[in-house]
């Protein structure tokens, strides 16, 4: 058994979108566990605040700061003052996300446009905000390796909904066009020593689901429990995926992919 707590990530900066419940919250618990410095950024104000406190509570270092990934504007700010009060970020997570689904002859436009700017466009202003500050550094001090540069990644949560899912048209465009993105971004990116990953979870038992998993008698919990060999995921199984890829052990690797299965390899 291992004794000494391992802190893989003692002053890191980490900024992750949706912080604030999920797959977020556990990541920025987790990563401030291993003694990084973390902001949350979410338009849910209350849930922020809660785990903004717990996070000090414990001993962690972590700042949230409320606002719409949508909001070129707002998530400049945010990550301005996280490079202003803990440095450069090294990590970006993006984890905001939302459901609205919806069959395709009845899907409404703003269901369609409020999945799609959630997830792509606020992976792009996020991702542009932290990468032109991240290029501005690389140029100001250019070295003959990319490897001498700072260390920087970024990774987003697609979703095994990628590959299509009944009732989640705008969805499944967000979560498989968000793979497209990790790999262009994978090769512009590399030059700054910068790497970019996709995972792609199956159903992890967070608050995105609703009532999923209660209504019509558990009949659907009953479902997804028969159909993940493993089970309907929780949140630290994703999480510790994500701070591998942020890891040291995770150095050589780029642009890559990563399914979170629960040892199914079928479709959602
Ligand atoms: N839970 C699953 O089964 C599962 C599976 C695969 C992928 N994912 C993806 O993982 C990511 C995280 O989901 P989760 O399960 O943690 O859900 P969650 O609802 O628990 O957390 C999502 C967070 O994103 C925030 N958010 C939503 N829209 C936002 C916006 N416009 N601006 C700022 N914040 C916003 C919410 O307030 C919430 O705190 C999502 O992209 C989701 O699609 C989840």
């Amino acid at each position: 058994m291992r004794s000494i707590k391992v802190e893989r990530f003692n002053d890191k900066v980490v900024f992750i979108t949706g912080g604030a419940s999920g797959l977020g919250e556990q990541t920025a618990k987790d990563f401030a566990e291993e003694g990084a410095k973390v902001t949350i950024y979410d338009f849910d104000g209350e849930n922020g605040k809660r785990v903004e406190s717990g996070v000090k509570e414990a001993g962690g270092e972590i700042m949230f700061i409320e606002g719409d990934v949508r909001d070129k504007a707002a998530v400049d700010q945010a990550v301005q003052k996280t490079f202003d009060t803990y440095g450069p970020v090294d990590f970006l997570i993006h984890s905001a996300g939302i459901l609205q689904d919806g069959m395709i002859h009845k899907l409404p436009e703003e269901r369609w446009d409020a999945v799609i700017d959630t997830h792509l466009k606020g992976f792009f202003l996020s991702m542009q905000s932290c990468v032109k500050r991240w290029i501005d550094i690389c140029k100001a001090d250019p070295k003959d390796d990319i490897a001498d540069n700072p260390d920087r990644r970024i990774i987003t949560i697609s979703s095994q909904a990628a590959e299509g899912n009944i009732g989640q048209l705008n969805y499944s465009a967000a979560k498989s066009g968000m793979l497209g993105m990790v790999k262009t971004a994978g090769l512009e990116l590399i030059r700054y020593n910068v790497r970019t990953h996709a995972i792609m979870p199956t159903l992890i038992e967070t608050p995105i689901l609703g009532e999923l998993l209660s209504k019509q008698d558990g009949k659907w919990r009953k479902y997804y429990s028969g159909r993940i060999p493993l089970g309907i995921g929780e949140p630290e199984y994703v999480s510790r995926v994500i701070l591998f890829l942020c890891s040291d052990d995770a150095w050589f690797m780029n642009g890559e992919i990563i399914g979170i299965n629960g040892g199914r390899l079928d479709k959602v």
